[in-house]
């Protein structure tokens, strides 16, 4: 058991053990989630705010489902509906939102950094749900957890990540989580949005696609992030797609067993065939699912907790 971090802030910052021990408390979560009665009360009293000023689908629901599971009270905070929209300021935001006594703020926002800023001026726990193109631990944490739960470990590994890597916050926690456990991970994409200069992180990067997946284990795909291209990365979707999507005849060239994660939003026929995104070989919705017990673990250890069974206890 190795955690004693008051906020979730990246995966940069964090160690090998400290990842192992955020994996291991989910697959205790994970179990708690297969009971008839899957509440734990490990937060009551607590009161967790979803400020999300970014969208989300997949994230935000469930780390509201964690926190209910967890028997903390759970506010989502709209930012359509909020003072942002007047002019106040995030920081404003954030501590107003403490003086009504919340005690996590779960952060999602455009900009990178905005989770260390608030953690800095707030005594909330801060967890970052996904800053800019910088980080989104979760879901590096909820990648490496089902990696090793299909393949029984992930040191050794060939990890393959395709697609938008510049602007992918996922793909930079993936890369730090990966690397950090073992895993042999390789970059590939158009060369724009690929640069060399992510080797520096201990990967390989190549614009080979069909070399990129060959001997891969897992073929991490991500979406094109269009919200974040300040200008045209590559000529055209379609080109895209032919050049570097996922389709039936690239995989039949890959390992028999290798395995299709997709963090999510999908755009079906531009980064995957959506045949495939729904095949036996994509893992894509368990990924989802391991994300609520993965946030559950965050929840709990970042509040302190220990043991989960001390956790259970009535
Ligand atoms: N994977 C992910 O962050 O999805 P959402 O944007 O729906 O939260």
């Amino acid at each position: 058991m190795s955690w004693h971090r008051k906020h979730l802030l990246d995966i940069e910052s964090l160690t090998a053990e400290e990842i192992l021990t955020v994996l291991d408390t989910a697959r205790g979560f994970k179990a708690v989630g297969k009971r008839a009665i899957k509440k734990v009360p490990a937060l009551r009293g607590k009161t967790v705010v979803n400020l999300f000023v970014e969208p989300s689908t997949r994230t935000r629901t469930s780390f509201e489902l964690a926190a209910i599971r967890l028997s903390a009270d759970v506010i989502n905070f709209t930012t359509e509906a909020s003072s942002l929209k007047k002019g106040e300021t995030l920081k404003d935001t954030a501590r107003n939102l403490e003086a009504l006594n919340a005690d996590f703020i779960i952060i999602r926002h455009s900009a990178s950094g905005a989770p260390h800023f608030l953690s800095r001026v707030l005594d909330a726990h801060v967890i970052n749900a996904g800053d800019g193109a910088h980080e989104h631990p979760t879901q590096a944490l909820l990648d490496t957890f089902t990696i090793r739960e299909k393949k029984g470990k992930i040191a050794g590994l060939n990890v393959t990540i395709l697609g938008d890597i510049l602007y992918s916050r996922v793909a930079r926690s993936d890369i730090w989580a990966l690397t950090k456990l073992g895993a042999n991970v390789t970059l590939c994409g158009p060369s724009t949005l690929v640069p060399k200069t992510f080797e520096k992180m201990g990967c390989r990067v190549t614009y080979d696609v069909d070399e990129a997946i060959r001997d891969a284990d897992i073929i991490n795909l991500l979406r094109i992030q269009h919200e974040r291209q300040r200008k045209t990365m590559f000529p055209s979707i379609g080109e895209y797609t032919q050049l570097f999507g996922l389709n039936k005849a690239r995989l039949a060239k890959t390992k028999p067993d290798a395995l299709i994660m997709h963090p999510g939003p999908i755009n079906r026929g531009v980064e995957i065939d959506s045949e495939l995104a729904d095949s036996s070989r994509s893992v894509i919705l368990e990924q989802v699912t391991n994300g609520l017990a993965v946030r559950m673990a965050v929840l709990f250890l970042v509040n302190g907790g220990k043991e989960l069974h001390a956790a259970e206890a009535p």
